[in-house]
C-alpha cells in the first residue's frame, strides 16, 4: 500500500499531520525522525514535521536525510523546512519575538505546485522562534507574509519544499489544500485508504493469519473494542470469543444495554457480572492509583477465570489504536502524557496479540464501524475510563455512592441526547465529590452530596476546552437532578480547561 512517511522531530502537531494525510485517503506513518525505513518500495513521499528545538543549538538533531532527499518529493513544516535549508547550506537565525499566531501569506509564486490554487491573501499559522535568513544554492522562495520573507521555498531541480507555517492545524485556511497538492499532486497518491478498503484488506489478512484458531477479546463497550470485535467477527465468526465484564462502575444500566447491543450484531459475548466482587475490592479505598490497581488487578483475574473456561484459544484480540503506539520523539524528554491502554493484559496467559486497529486514527475507527454497519449510538459513543465511575466517586466507593452517581449521570446524559448536545461534545459525565453541603427544601434544612457536572470539547483528549453548554440547559438539568435524586443537594457545573485541569477528576 502506497504510504507517506511523516518524520517526527517532537512537535504537538505531529499527529495532526498524520491525521490530515489520513483524511486524503492516504495511508502514512509516523517514526521518529531517525527511523526512515530505507527499504520499504511503497513510500511516495516524506514530511518532517516540527520541533520545540533550534536547528542551530547544541541539542539539535541532524538526521541523515540522503536516502530519501532528491529521490522522493519530502516537504519540510516548520523545524522540517529549517533542517533542510540549514542543512544544506542556508542560514537559519533566531527572530527577535518568538512570532505565534495567525499571519497572511501576501505573495505567493503562481508556479508552484504546492500552491496551486491558493491565493493570496491566504491566513497561515505560525509558531516559530527561528527564521530561515537565506537558503541554499538552487532553492528560491515561493510565499511570503510581511514579516517572514521565507515563508515557503521549493527546490529549482527537485521535489523538495518547505513552509515555515504550519499546513495542519485548522488556522491555517488552505492547510488542507495545500497537503493536498503534496500528498495527491505532487506524491502521486491514488487515495486508496478508504474504510471499506480497510475492512476488505483486514478481513483477508486476519483469515490468513488467525486461520482456524481461536480468539479472545476484552469488550468494554467503548468504540475501540466494539469496532475490532466486529471486524474479526466479519473474519472468522464463531471462532471470536468476546468477554464483558460488568465492574459494578458503569453507567446507570450501561451493561444490559451493551450486552444487547453486542447480541444484535451477532457478536458472541460472555457478560460477567462481577460487581460485587469489584466492589468487595474497592471497600474502604480512597487513593485514586490504588484504585485503578485494583479495577486492573481484579479485571486480569476474571477475565482470565473466562477466557481459560472457552479453551483452546491462541490469540488475545485487543482494540489498540494507532495513537497508543506512535512512538513518539519526545525531543524534549518530558513526557505530556502516558497512555492508558497499551498492554496491560496477562502475559502468563501465552497468547498472541491481535490488534486489527492498530493502525487507525480515532476518527477512523468510527468510520470503519459505519461501514461495518455498526449502530450510530455505539460509534458515537464518548470515550469512558477504564476504571469507570471509581475515578469519579472522590474518596471511597460504596454501593450507595455509585447508585447516586449513576443516577445523576444518566439525568445529564439523557439530556444531552435529547436537546441534540451529545455529539456536540467529545465527553460528559458527573462527579461526586467527597463532601456535603448545607441547602434548604421546603421548609427543612438539608446536608447532603454535592456533584459536579463535566463536558469538554476535544480532538484527541490531550487537549480539551470545557464545554459552554446552554445555561437554560444546565438549569434544567440541575432541577431534574436535586428533585429526582435522592442525597444530593447542590450541582456544581467544571469550567477548567485541560491543560492545567485534565478531563477526570482523578
Ligand atoms: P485525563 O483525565 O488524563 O483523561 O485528561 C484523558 C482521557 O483518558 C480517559 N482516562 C482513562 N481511560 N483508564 C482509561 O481507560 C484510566 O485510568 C483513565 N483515566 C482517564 C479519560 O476519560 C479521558 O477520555
Amino acid at each position: 500500500m502506497q504510504r507517506i512517511i511523516i518524520l517526527d522531530f517532537g512537535s504537538q502537531t505531529t499527529q495532526l499531520i498524520g491525521r490530515r494525510v489520513r483524511e486524503l485517503h492516504t495511508f502514512c506513518e509516523i517514526l521518529p525522525y531517525d527511523k526512515y525505513p530505507v527499504d520499504d518500495p511503497d513510500v511516495i513521499g516524506v514530511i518532517l514535521s516540527g520541533s520545540p528545538l533550534s536547528v542551530y543549538a547544541a541539542d539539535a538533531v541532524h538526521p541523515d536525510l540522503s536516502a530519501f532527499l532528491g529521490r522522493l518529493p519530502v516537504l519540510g513544516i516548520c523545524y522540517g523546512a529549517q533542517l533542510l535549508s540549514y542543512s544544506l547550506g542556508g542560514s537559519v537565525e533566531p527572530v527577535g519575538t518568538r512570532e505565534y499566531g495567525r499571519a497572511s501569506l501576501n505573495s505567493i509564486d503562481g508556479k508552484c505546485r504546492l500552491f496551486s490554487g491558493i491565493k493570496t491573501p491566504s491566513q497561515v499559522w505560525m509558531s516559530h522562534g527561528d527564521s530561515i535568513t537565506a537558503l541554499p544554492d538552487g532553492y528560491r522562495p515561493v510565499a511570503s507574509t510581511d514579516s517572514v520573507r521565507l515563508a515557503a521555498f521549493e527546490a529549482v531541480d527537485a521535489p523538495v519544499w518547505g513552509v515555515q507555517f504550519h499546513p495542519e492545524v485548522m488556522h491555517t485556511t488552505e492547510g488542507f489544500r495545500l497537503l493536498e497538492n503534496f500528498v495527491v499532486g505532487i506524491c502521486g497518491s491514488r487515495c486508496e485508504w478508504t474504510p471499506d478498503s480497510f475492512v476488505e484488506s483486514s478481513v483477508q489478512e486476519l483469515r490468513a493469519t488467525l486461520g482456524d484458531d481461536k480468539v479472545v477479546l476484552g469488550l468494554s463497550g467503548g468504540v475501540d473494542s466494539s469496532v475490532a470485535a466486529v471486524l474479526l467477527n466479519r473474519a472468522v465468526g464463531a471462532n471470536l470469543t468476546c468477554i464483558f465484564v460488568n465492574h459494578g462502575l458503569l453507567r446507570k444500566n450501561e451493561f444490559e444495554n451493551v450486552m444487547e447491543d453486542y447480541n444484535g450484531l451477532g457478536l458472541n459475548v460472555i457478560g460477567v457480572d462481577a460487581s460485587q466482587e469489584f466492589l468487595s475490592a474497592l471497600a474502604g479505598e480512597s487513593d485514586p492509583e490504588r484504585k485503578r490497581k485494583i479495577i486492573g488487578g481484579k479485571f486480569v483475574e476474571v477475565f482470565n477465570a473466562e477466557a481459560a473456561k472457552i479453551g483452546g484459544a491462541r490469540w488475545l484480540a485487543q482494540g489498540t489504536i494507532y495513537p497508543d503506539r506512535i512512538e513518539s520523539s519526545n525531543i524534549t524528554g518530558k513526557v505530556i502524557k502516558s497512555h492508558h491502554n497499551v498492554g496491560g493484559l496477562p502475559k502468563e496467559m501465552k497468547l498472541k496479540l491481535c490488534e486489527p486497529l492498530k493502525w487507525l486514527f480515532k476518527d477512523e475507527v468510527r468510520a470503519v464501524g459505519l461501514s461495518l454497519g455498526m449502530p450510530r449510538r455505539m460509534v458515537f459513543r464518548h470515550p469512558f475510563p477504564g476504571p469507570g465511575l471509581a475515578v469519579r466517586i472522590l474518596g471511597d466507593i460504596t454501593p450507595e455512592k455509585v447508585r447516586i452517581l449513576q443516577d445523576v449521570d444518566d439525568i445529564f446524559m439523557r439530556g444531552l441526547r435529547d436537546n441534540g448536545l451529545y455529539d456536540k461534545v467529545w465527553q460528559a459525565g458527573a462527579i461526586l465529590l467527597p463532601v456535603r453541603t448545607v441547602g434548604v427544601m421546603g421548609d427543612e434544612r438539608t446536608y447532603e452530596r454535592a456533584v459536579v457536572l463535566r463536558a469538554v470539547t476535544s480532538s484527541d483528549a490531550m487537549t480539551a476546552d470545557w464545554a459552554d453548554l446552554p445555561s437554560a440547559f444546565l438549569r434544567n438539568v440541575s432541577n431534574e437532578i436535586i428533585n429526582k435524586v435522592k442525597g444530593v443537594n447542590r450541582v456544581c457545573y467544571d469550567i477548567s480547561s485541560k491543560p492545567p485541569a485534565t478531563i477526570e477528576w482523578e
